[in-house]
């Protein structure tokens, strides 16, 4: 199986990102954002990619080096994940702009055909928003976005954000259990 480049970029919902990169580990080349930097210490207690890297051994890329691995057509890159995925990346991406290495290997994943999923996060969302998740869901991309089940009843704000990325590893073809899976027999 080839790597994921798994990008956290500045939407609100880094946990996500971190769960993710928990769970892929070595098998992600991480790629966070200025903005994504921001919100992961915010919202995850001072955490760095620095320190996600270490923990996790996903390999961490600079998103300034275009150049670098995560957005080359020839690498053996299995998808591309922007979770969460911002606004503005989500922008940038519907009018094919990749001016940083999280955007150009999004853009990239697009070109060589590669599986995109893109996670979104905004409330409420403004036309463009949705246009942007439309064209990209119409040019292929998978968008998931952050809003969890409540049908397994959750208990914990970990069942919360295991329902979200167990839909993700889904899409990525990866075996997991991190949610109970409807068998239909749920509702007499
Ligand atoms: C605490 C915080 C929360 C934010 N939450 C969101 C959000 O949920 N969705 C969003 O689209 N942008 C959000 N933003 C704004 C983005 O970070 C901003 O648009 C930034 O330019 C995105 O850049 P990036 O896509 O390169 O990461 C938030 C910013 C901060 C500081």
């Amino acid at each position: 199986m080839g790597e994921v480049v798994l990008v956290i970029s500045g939407a609100s919902g880094a946990i996500y990102g971190v769960r993710l990169a928990q769970i892929l580990g070595k098998d992600a080349r991480l790629v966070v954002t200025d903005s994504g930097r921001i919100t992961l210490a915010h919202e995850c207690n001072g955490l760095t990619p620095e320190m996600l890297s270490e923990q996790t051994g996903a390999l961490l890329e600079n998103n300034d080096n275009v150049g670098a691995k995560s957005a080359s057509g020839s690498a053996t890159i299995d998808a591309v994940v922007v979770c969460p995925c911002s606004g503005s990346t989500l922008g940038k991406l519907a009018a094919g702009i990749g001016d940083n290495l999280a955007t150009r290997s999004a853009i990239v994943a697009m070109k060589e055909r590669r599986k995109l999923i893109l996670v979104p996060r905004e409330a409420p969302y403004a036309t463009v928003h949705l246009e942007n998740m439309a064209k990209l869901s119409g040019w292929g991309a998978i968008v998931i976005p952050a809003s969890p089940g409540f049908y397994n009843l959750p208990k914990t704000m970990d069942d919360l954000i295991d329902f979200v990325v167990a839909r993700i590893l889904d899409h990525l073809n990866r075996d997991n259990d991190l949610t109970k899976r409807w068998t239909g027999d749920e509702i007499p």
